[in-house]
């Protein structure tokens, strides 16, 4: 069912500090950074061959990034994204299984402006699962 890796999410405190990692001392290409209010964070993009990398950082009070860098002060890998051809059959597909599909379970338009879900750590390896519509 899962496609491509389409990027892994890192959170991180200082998103210039982070761009200047990817960017400097990496030699990546880093986009500039794109605030999202709905999702509660700031992001760049690191453009590889063949994926993507988001840095993360905290966008307003209770952004979900801000507990995940309480537990991680030093920033980590926050989730990873697989793409997947039909998103509502895909999430039909894991209710059956008994995956949790995080808040309401309905597809929302995520950083790339494609529909996305959740699923719940805890069902998947202790790894935080995006699936975007490809
Ligand atoms: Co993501």
């Amino acid at each position: 069912m899962i496609g491509r890796l389409n990027h892994v999410a890192i959170a991180v405190r200082d998103l210039k500090a982070a761009t200047a990692v990817y960017r400097d001392t990496l030699g990546a290409e880093v986009s500039e950074p794109d605030a999202i209010p709905e999702h509660g964070v700031t992001v760049v993009f690191v453009s590889l061959p063949n994926t993507k990398i988001e840095l993360l950082e905290p966008l307003g009070a209770d952004s979900p990034i801000a507990k995940f860098l309480d537990r991680n002060p030093d920033g980590g890998i926050h989730h990873v994204c697989y793409e997947v051809d039909d998103i509502h059959a895909a999430r039909e597909r894991l209710i059956a299984t008994g995956a949790k599909v995080l808040g309401s379970g309905e597809p929302r338009i995520g950083a790339h402006g494609k529909p996305v879900i959740f699923l719940h750590p805890k069902d998947f390896c202790g790894t935080l699962v995006e699936l975007e519509q490809a």
